[in-house]
C-alpha cells in the first residue's frame, strides 16, 4: 500500500517535470549519400541511398524538438534533402528544394541541416529534392507526443512505417534525362513497393516480401507514407478495417474504412486491430489514376500480415481495392478526413481572409523545338509541360532564397506571379481550344505580407487532359476547407466551406477536373516552394514559390543563414 503511494508520487512528479513546453530536445543524425547495389525483380542495380539503406533510415523526435542532420554527399551526383512536413519556422535555409532555398550539395560536399518542428504530431517524412533522386532517397520521420502527453487514442501495441515506393529496372537518372529529352510521358515503372519490397505477385520477389507479425487482439499503428513518384494510390488490408487517426502530422477524427486513398507526399496514420481468424492476410496497394490517356503500371504490391500463433502456408487473401480509375472512391476517402478539433489539438482556421488567390493547374504542350538532342514525343509532336496560372516554372541558376536574402532579385526571378489565371474559360470543359495549351515559361513568385490570412483555390483544368494534382506547400500546413468537381463557383461554393474541423494537411489531392480551397496564416517568413507532388508534373513546371516577408518584431524575421550553404 505504502509502496504504491510512494510510486504514484514518484510517477506524478516525473510527469510534472516532463509535462513542459520548454523541454524540447535536440537530436542528431548522420546521412551519408552513397551508391548501393539492390536486387529487385530478378535484377541488380546501383541506387543512390542514405547510409546504404533503402528505404532510408527513420528519423524520430518528439513534438517541438529540433533535429540536426549532417548530410554528406558521397554519391555521384548533386543532391538535396527536404523534410516534408517540417515547418522550419523562420529557417528556410535547410528546407532542401534545389534552386529554391539552396543550390545542390555536389559530390564530395556536405551540409549540416537543422530541422525545426512545430506543433506536428504523427508522421511526416524526408526525401531528396533534386530531379528524381527521391525515388530511392526517402524515409519516415516520426513525431511522438511531447514527453508526458499521450496519443488521443489508446496506445497501440506496436507502431511502424509502411512506405509505398516505386521501382524501375532502369537507372532513375537515365529515366529522368530520357523524359526531359523526349518531351513525352516517362516510361511506367516496373513495380510498386511496400517498405522497399515488391511482394509475392512479382517475379523473384516472394522470399523478401515484407512481413508484419501480429498478436491476436492487439492493435498496430501503421504510419503509411506515399513515396511513389508518379501516382496516387489505394491501399487496404484483407478482411481488416482501418481506423484513420491522423494525416500529414496532424490528428484526425477517427473513422473506419476498408481502404485508403493516399497521394504522393501524403501520410496517413491508421490503427489496425488484429481481430480476424489467425491466418495470413495481404496488405496491398495499387494505382489510382483517373486520367485514362496516361498509361499506368497496373501491378499490385503486397506485404503480409501474419498472426503469430500460426504455422500455415495457405496463400494469403488479397484485399478488395477500388478500381484504379475510381474517382469517387478517392474523393470519398479524402473528404472523410476531419481535424480532431479537441481541447488539446484545437483548430485555428483563419476566418477573416486578407488575401484571396485562384490558381489553375494545367497540363500543357510546348511547340516542338528539336534542339540540344531534344525530341517531341508529347501529343501531336509537341513537348509536354505543366503550369500554375499558365506559368510553367523555370528554375533559376542560384537559389531564390539566397537571391532574395542578399537583394539580388533582378535577373534571377520576378515577383509578379498573378493572383488569378490570365484568361477565364470553362476550365473543366470536355473539349478546349488548342491555343489554351501553350503556357508562358518563367521564374515568377508571389510575395505575401507577414501574417496575411490567405485563401487559395486550386482549380484543375482539362487542358490537354484532366488529372489529380496532389499540391504540396513547404513551410506550412494548411486547412482544407472545401473541394468539389467541375468549376469553382465563388458565389455558391464558399457557403459550404468547413470552418469547424477542416483537415490540417501539407499535401492535398485536387480532384480530377475539380477544385480545392485551402486556408493558412502567412506567419512563417521565408521562401516556400509549392508544387504538384507527382514528379513528372513538377518536372514539367507545375510549381511556384511564396515569399513571406519579415514581420516587424525580431521574432518574426528570417534567421541568418548557416555558414556552410552549398555553393551556387
Ligand atoms: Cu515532398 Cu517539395 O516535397
Ligand atoms: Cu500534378
Amino acid at each position: 500500500m505504502k509502496f504504491s503511494i510512494i510510486f504514484q508520487l514518484l510517477l506524478s512528479s516525473l510527469l510534472f517535470f516532463h509535462n513542459c513546453h520548454q523541454c524540447q530536445a535536440t537530436k542528431r543524425y548522420r546521412f551519408e549519400l552513397r551508391e548501393a547495389k539492390y536486387r529487385r525483380l530478378c535484377r541488380s542495380k546501383k541506387i543512390l541511398t542514405v547510409n546504404g539503406k533503402f528505404p532510408g533510415p527513420t528519423i524520430s523526435a518528439h513534438r517541438g524538438d529540433t533535429v540536426i542532420v549532417d548530410v554528406i554527399n558521397n554519391g555521384n551526383y548533386n543532391v538535396t534533402i527536404h523534410w516534408h512536413g517540417a515547418p522550419m519556422n523562420r529557417y528556410p535555409w535547410t528546407d532542401g528544394p534545389e534552386y529554391i532555398t539552396q543550390c545542390p550539395i555536389p559530390p564530395g560536399g556536405k551540409f549540416k541541416q537543422r530541422i525545426i518542428l512545430g506543433d506536428e504530431e504523427g508522421t511526416i517524412w524526408w526525401h531528396a529534392h533534386s530531379n528524381w533522386t527521391r525515388a530511392t532517397v526517402h524515409g519516415a520521420f516520426i513525431i511522438y507526443p511531447t514527453l508526458g502527453t499521450i496519443y488521443p487514442f489508446p496506445k497501440p501495441h506496436a507502431q511502424l512505417p509502411i512506405i509505398l515506393g516505386e521501382w524501375w529496372k532502369v537507372d532513375i537518372q537515365t529515366l529522368y534525362y530520357a523524359t526531359v529529352r523526349t518531351g513525352g510521358d516517362p516510361n511506367v515503372s516496373d513495380s510498386f513497393l511496400i517498405n522497399g519490397q515488391p511482394g509475392d505477385l512479382y517475379p523473384c520477389s516472394k522470399q523478401d516480401t515484407f512481413k508484419l507479425k501480429v498478436v491476436q487482439g492487439k492493435t498496430y499503428l501503421l504510419r503509411i507514407i506515399n513515396a511513389v513518384m508518379q501516382n496516387l494510390m489505394f491501399f487496404g488490408v484483407a478482411n481488416h478495417k482501418l481506423t484513420v487517426v491522423g494525416s500529414d502530422g496532424s490528428y484526425t477524427k477517427p473513422f473506419t474504412s476498408n481502404y485508403i486513398a493516399i497521394s504522393p507526399g501524403q501520410t496517413i496514420d491508421v490503427l489496425l486491430e488484429a481481430n480476424q481468424t489467425p491466418k495470413r492476410y495481404y496488405m496491398a496497394a495499387r494505382v489510382y489514376e483517373r486520367t485514362l490517356s496516361v498509361s499506368i503500371d497496373n501491378t499490385t504490391t503486397t506485404a503480409i500480415i501474419q498472426y503469430d500463433s500460426l504455422d500455415d502456408s495457405t496463400p494469403p487473401l488479397l484485399p478488395i481495392l477500388p478500381n484504379s480509375s475510381d474517382l469517387n472512391a478517392s474523393i470519398r476517402f479524402t473528404n472523410s478526413l476531419r481535424s480532431l478539433a479537441s481541447k488539446d489539438h484545437p483548430v485555428k482556421v483563419p476566418l477573416k481572409i486578407t488575401k484571396r488567390l485562384f490558381y489553375t493547374l494545367s497540363i500543357n504542350t510546348l511547340v516542338c523545338q528539336e534542339e540540344d538532342g531534344n525530341t517531341c514525343q508529347g501529343p501531336n509532336n509537341t513537348r509536354l509541360a505543366a503550369s500554375v496560372n499558365n506559368i510553367s516554372f523555370v528554375n533559376p541558376n542560384i537559389s531564390i532564397l539566397e537571391a532574395y536574402y542578399h537583394n539580388m532579385i533582378n535577373g534571377n526571378f520576378m515577383t509578379n506571379f498573378p493572383d488569378k489565371p490570365p484568361k477565364m474559360f470553362n476550365y473543366t470543359a470536355p473539349f478546349l481550344p488548342i491555343k489554351l495549351e501553350l503556357p508562358k515559361r518563367g521564374t515568377k513568385v508571389k510575395v505575401l505580407d507577414y501574417n496575411e490570412t490567405v485563401e487559395l483555390t486550386f482549380q484543375g483544368t482539362s487542358v490537354v487532359d484532366g488529372a489529380d494534382h496532389p499540391m504540396h506547400l513547404h513551410g506550412y500546413s494548411f486547412y482544407v476547407v472545401g473541394s468539389g468537381l467541375g468549376n469553382f463557383d465563388k458565389d455558391k461554393d464558399p457557403f459550404n466551406y468547413n470552418l469547424v474541423d477542416p483537415p490540417f494537411q501539407n499535401t492535398i489531392a485536387v480532384p480530377y477536373k475539380g477544385w480545392t480551397t485551402i486556408r493558412f496564416r502567412a506567419n512563417n517568413p521565408g521562401v516556400w516552394f509549392m508544387h504538384c507532388h507527382v514528379d513528372r508534373h513538377l518536372t514539367w513546371g507545375m510549381e511556384t514559390v511564396f515569399i513571406v516577408t519579415n514581420g516587424k518584431t525580431p521574432e518574426s524575421r528570417i534567421l541568418p543563414p548557416p555558414p556552410d550553404m552549398p555553393p551556387c
